[in-house]
């Protein structure tokens, strides 16, 4: 069990080494607590988050009417959905990919790999979400700056990399901010940019996606402006931008320079002319 000290109280409430940009940075959604009640090292972090993010601090008696909870648990931040028969919770555990290892696609010759580009060493992760391709990326040994907008994903998202402890903590930092507004400043340019906005829904409707991926659209929307930041990421990126994609949807900007295709998702690559 790993109890709040210091350092992860302030990684996780005020994120030290950790640029915040919050001008365009997401408003906190509605419906969203923070609840107390397993120890006091987990209440005070609590109280202190809950004090960042403007939410209200709650208890399990008092927590009835939030559809949201983020809950500090002596192991870690989790973002739990305050109903009964809930599923998991949304939380940032890097152990995963420790323990999963064996069984990860690193090579450099697999389509995200060759997406990133051959000559890169930074990647900045325009869209961190929850941190599953900026772990990846940082496993494969680029050097990554993990950005994102919603402060509560955010947190989620320094609350795994603070626990992380080993070669990936050192190889991904995070930056609670917009995009948009962050990258411009960045010097020197990263080599590659890498985007994820959410995709598009299916037009058929029985296919239902992924709980988290439900949840995480609950909280951060659709990612209605990814046009305008690919813009952004275009006349910002040293050599290239990536755009994840899911295979029935079409590029993001019209005519990207190449395309690496998986078994669900697709890369398009943009190079950036000199
Ligand atoms: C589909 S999720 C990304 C998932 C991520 N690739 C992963 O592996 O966990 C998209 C995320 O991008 C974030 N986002 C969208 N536009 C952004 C922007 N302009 N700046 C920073 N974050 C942004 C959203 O808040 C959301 O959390």
């Amino acid at each position: 069990m790993v109890a709040y000290d210091d350092q992860m109280m302030k990684s996780i409430c005020e994120a030290p080494g950790v640029r915040t940009e919050p001008r365009l940075a997401k408003p906190v959604c509605k419906g969203i607590a923070v609840m107390t009640g397993f120890d006091d090292s987990c209440d005070r972090t609590a109280a202190k988050l809950a004090g960042r993010l403007k939410l209200p601090l709650v208890t399990a008696d008092t927590a009835q009417s939030f559809s949201y909870l983020l809950v500090v648990t002596p192991k870690r931040l989790e973002l739990r959905e305050n109903r009964r028969g809930m599923t998991r919770p949304i939380c940032v555990d890097t152990t995963v990919f420790r323990r999963r290892r064996s069984t990860l696609n690193l090579s450099r010759r697999q389509p995200l790999a060759r997406a990133i580009g051959p000559h890169t060493n930074t990647v900045v992760d325009a869209t961190a979400g929850i941190g599953q391709d900026a772990f990846l990326l940082a496993l494969m040994g680029y050097r990554v700056t993990a950005i994102e907008r919603s402060a509560i994903i955010a947190a989620l998202l320094q609350d795994g990399v603070s626990r992380a402890g080993d070669s990936l903590a050192g190889r991904v930092d995070v930056i609670f901010g917009d995009t948009r507004e962050v990258l411009p400043s960045m010097r020197p340019a990263p080599d590659t940019v890498y985007l994820d906005p959410m995709f598009p829904p299916k037009r058929k409707r029985s296919a239902l996606a992924k709980k988290s991926v439900r949840t995480l659209r609950d909280l951060v929307g659709d990612d209605d402006d990814a046009v305008e930041l690919l813009a952004v990421c275009l006349r910002h990126a040293a050599n290239r931008v990536v755009v994840k994609r899911p295979s029935y949807a079409d590029p993001l900007k019209p005519a990207p320079s190449a395309n690496h295709r998986g078994k669900l998702v697709r890369y398009d690559v943009y190079f950036v002319k000199p």
